[in-house]
């Protein structure tokens, strides 16, 4: 029997067909309703008999582990970064580092769940829009289910070692004139139409999977519950995870509290935090997004509303950093703890930085910063902003000269 039911998000009504990516009576975003009651006895050790990944919460997830299509993801660390909460400021700050995951971000705990459902479904080709790291994920997990893969994505736009993913692992890949907004409007036709089995996080089962990153933060805190938890927003479906992660751990009675859960956008690209700014539950698409950030270039993020939800009951908060504020974090994170990001992923640290100077958060609160994605994904945003190597001559003489200089 089926531990879940996707409902509808907006009208709540159930939703019976597993192809269709909104409510056939409203229109509405769907979501997955879990059947929790078996957990409502049971205590967080008893599920630490699994390794510590996604599949250690399989009650928490809609697809039997028994069909599961694993690269064994999940399993992240969560660094104390004593030397970056001493800069800013702070007592105590934490990064989980998304960056180990099996093709270097996040996705891949989404993607485990969402390619294995699609196997239940038995689903021939899956496809998805991307600015890289999900076509990334999902050209591994569909190589993995033995499935045909295509992704869509922004013609120039996307990093090379994401682009590099997704063409090693046999995806056809399809360079989309514009911007990942209009790419997922044509990924999402060809799902309409049937064409493909659509894995961009609007698929409800997407984020069941991303609800993994709070379970494990919460494992390795041993239960102690963070002030606050700040992430990149671009789809903004991540964030809503992370949200509902939570509102399952109080439903079950594992937790009694919240973090207050604090989005971090590029300035160039910040629907979701102005439309924070105005204190709207709903934002106004941005018709250009541009940001160094390629990962959250987005204008008309499809999670957006929920992102918002997830921050207003949280008491969170939501801001923009500059581009030159995100390289500024991700070499912070380098020099002083020896973490390399993406910059996407740095956006959180710099979103840290910035709410820590304007004081909105205190040096006693303890923060987690979830680093979403690994720096090797996009070379060139670091390869332009250090220094260029020294050429050196092949003698001590001048290695020593340059040394000294
Ligand atoms: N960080 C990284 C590294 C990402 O790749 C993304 C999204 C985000 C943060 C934002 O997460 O969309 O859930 O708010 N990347 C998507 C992609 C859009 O296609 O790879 P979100």
């Amino acid at each position: 029997m089926s531990n879940h039911r996707v409902v509808c998000w907006d009208c709540g009504a159930d939703v019976a067909d597993p192809y269709v990516n909104v409510c056939p009576e409203c229109g509405g975003l769907l979501t997955v309703k879990m059947d929790l009651e078996e957990l409502k006895g049971k205590r967080p050790a008893d599920l630490r008999s699994r390794p510590i990944g996604v599949w250690r919460y399989y009650p928490f997830m809609p697809v039997d582990p028994e069909h599961k299509v694993s690269i064994q993801e999940g399993g992240t660390p969560l660094y104390r970064t004593d030397a970056l909460a001493k800069e800013l400021g702070m007592k105590e700050a934490y990064v989980k580092f998304e960056g180990l995951n099996p093709t270097g971000s996040f996705k891949d705990r989404g993607m485990t769940v969402g390619v294995s459902h699609a196997k239940e479904l038995g689903a021939g080709t899956v496809g998805c829009a991307s600015t890289g790291n999900t076509s990334a994920s999902l050209a591994a997990y569909a190589a993995k289910a033995g499935m045909k893969c295509a992704v869509f994505l922004p013609s120039g736009k996307v990093a090379m070692g994401k682009l590099a993913q997704a063409l090693f692992f046999g995806a056809k890949v399809l360079s989309v004139d514009g911007n990942f907004d209009d790419a997922l409007a044509l990924a999402r036709k060809m799902a309409d139409e049937r064409k493909l089995y659509l894995l961009n996080s609007i698929n409800p089962y997407r984020p069941e999977g991303q609800k993994s990153v709070l379970f494990e933060i919460m494992d390795q805190l041993d239960y102690c519950i963070p002030d606050r938890i700040i992430l990149p927003v671009g789809n903004a479906a991540n964030i809503w995870a992370v949200y509902k992660a939570l509102t399952e751990l109080r439903e079950v009675g594992w937790i009694d509290r919240m973090p207050r859960l604090t989005g971090i956008q590029a300035e160039g690209s910040a629907p979701v935090a102005s439309a924070f700014r105005s204190k709207s539950e709903d934002f106004v698409p941005e018709p250009n997004p541009e940001t160094i950030a390629t990962a959250i270039r987005i204008g008309n993020p499809v999670s957006g509303r929920k992102a918002l939800r997830a921050i207003y009951s949280t008491g969170g908060f939501c801001t923009t950093v500059t581009d030159e504020e995100i390289i500024s974090a991700q070499q912070l994170l380098g020099r002083k703890e020896g973490v390399c990001v993406e910059p996407a992923s740095a956006a959180s640290v710099a979103g840290l930085r910035k709410l820590r100077s304007e004081g909105i958060i205190q040096e006693d609160e303890r923060v987690v910063c979830i680093c979403t994605g690994n720096g090797l994904k996009d070379p060139d945003s670091i390869i332009n902003n250090c220094a260029p190597p020294v050429r050196c001559r092949n003698s001590v003489e001048d290695a020593e000269r340059i040394l000294s200089s």
